[in-house]
C-alpha cells in the first residue's frame, strides 16, 4: 500500500464511443465489477438505462466485461483500474465520483476473503483486507453520499458472515458485520433526503471468490449456493421495495434467524468446528463454514496485471 496520496487519474481500460454522462441518464458506479455479483448488479442497472463506471484490478477482464455491457444493454461504459486496498487509488476514485455529472447509485461491492487464520497471516495483508472491505466502503459512500439527490440509491455488499464467525476470517466476517451496520445507521440518516442505502447479505454465491475451492462449491444442508445473476436480481427487487437488509435465497434466510436465536455457544460449536475451550493444538483445522470465508482463496495480494 502506498502511504503517499498522488493526484494521478486512475488508467482508464475501456471508454465507449457513444457520447454518455450528460446527466440525460441516471450514473452508476460499481466497484469490482470485473466478476461475480458486481458484473451481474452492472447489468441490471445497464438495464434499467444506467450510464456507468465500473472498477476492478484485472485490466483485460475488466475492458471485456465492459464491451459485453455495452453491447448487451448499450449504455456509456467508462472501466477504470483501481486497487482499493491503495489510498492514491481510493482518493483518485473519490475525485472521479466528483467530477461526475451526477450519481444516482454507489455499489461498493468489490472484496475478497483471505481464508487464512489472523494470527497466521501478515498484518499487511490483513490491512490490505479492511482497506478494501471498509475503508473503500465507508470513504466512496461519503464521497457519493454528499452530492447525490433524492431517488438515489447506494448498495454496500456485506455478508451474512457478518453475523456468523470463522476460525480462517476473523477480519472478513468483523468488516462485514460492520458494512451492515453501516448501512442500516446510514440508511436512516439519508431516508429524510430520499436517498436510499442497502446492505446485501448474500450467503455462498457462485462467482470467482470462491473460484480456488472447485470442491466446496456444492449444496449441503441448510447450504444453498445461488448464482450471481440471482443475487444481483434480488438486490435489485429489495431496492424497489426500499428494504435496507437484503438476504438473497429463502435458506439463507433461515440461516441468518437460526443463527440470531441461538446460543453463540451454539454458533460457535457449530460454524468453529469444535469447542471453544478446546487446548489441544493437534490436529488438522476444522473447515470454516462462514457463508463466504474461502479456503485458500488469497486474492488480497493480486497485482494488477
Ligand atoms: N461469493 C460469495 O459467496 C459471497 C458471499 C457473500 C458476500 N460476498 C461479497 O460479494 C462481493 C463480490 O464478490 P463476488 O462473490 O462477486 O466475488 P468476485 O467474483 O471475486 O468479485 C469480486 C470483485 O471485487 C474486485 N476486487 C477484489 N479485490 C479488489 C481490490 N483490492 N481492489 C479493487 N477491486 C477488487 C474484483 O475485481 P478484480 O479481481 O478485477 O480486482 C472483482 O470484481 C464481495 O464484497 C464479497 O465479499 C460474496
Amino acid at each position: 500500500m502506498s502511504e503517499n496520496i498522488s493526484d494521478a487519474a486512475l488508467p482508464v481500460v475501456y471508454r465507449s464511443a457513444r457520447v454518455g454522462y450528460t446527466g440525460d441518464r441516471p450514473i452508476a458506479l460499481i466497484t469490482g465489477a470485473t466478476s461475480g455479483i458486481g458484473a451481474e448488479i452492472a447489468a441490471q442497472l445497464a438495464g434499467r438505462g444506467c450510464d456507468l463506471v465500473i472498477t476492478g484490478r484485472r485490466v483485460e477482464e475488466l475492458a471485456n466485461r465492459a464491451r459485453e455491457l455495452e453491447e448487451r444493454f448499450a449504455p456509456a461504459v467508462r472501466a477504470v483500474a483501481c486497487d482499493l486496498s491503495a489510498p492514491d487509488c481510493r482518493a483518485a476514485l473519490v475525485r472521479e465520483i466528483q467530477g461526475l455529472e451526477r450519481l444516482d447509485w454507489l455499489v461498493n461491492n468489490a472484496g475478497y476473503g483471505r481464508g487464512i487464520a489472523f494470527t497466521e497471516d501478515t498484518y499487511r495483508e490483513q490491512r490490505a483486507l479492511l482497506a478494501v472491505l471498509l475503508d473503500a466502503v465507508t470513504e466512496l459512500t461519503h464521497a457519493a453520499a454528499g452530492r447525490m439527490q433524492r431517488g438515489a440509491q447506494i448498495i454496500n455488499v456485506s455478508s451474512l458472515a457478518g453475523f456468523g464467525v470463522s476460525r480462517r476470517s476473523a477480519v472478513y466476517c468483523a468488516a462485514k458485520a460492520y458494512v451492515t451496520s453501516f448501512s442500516e445507521s446510514l440508511a436512516l440518516e439519508l431516508a429524510p433526503r430520499g436517498v436510499g442505502v442497502l446492505a446485501l447479505l448474500p450467503g455462498y454465491t457462485y462467482s470467482d471468490f470462491h473460484r480456488y475451492e472447485a470442491s466446496a462449491r456444492r449444496n449441503r444442508g441448510l447450504v444453498r449456493w445461488q448464482t450471481s445473476a440471482e443475487v444481483a436480481r434480488e438486490a435489485m427487487r429489495a431496492v424497489d421495495r426500499r428494504r435496507v437488509i437484503c438476504i438473497p435465497g429463502r435458506l439463507n434466510g433461515l440461516l441468518y434467524v437460526l443463527v440470531k436465536l441461538l446460543p453463540r455457544r451454539v454458533v460457535y460449536r457449530v460454524m468453529g468446528g469444535k469447542p471453544l475451550h478446546s487446548r489441544s493444538a493437534s490436529g488438522p483445522a476444522p473447515p470454516s463454514a462462514s457463508p463466504d470465508s474461502p479456503a485458500a482463496t488469497n486474492r488480497g495480494s493480486r497485482e494488477l496485471s
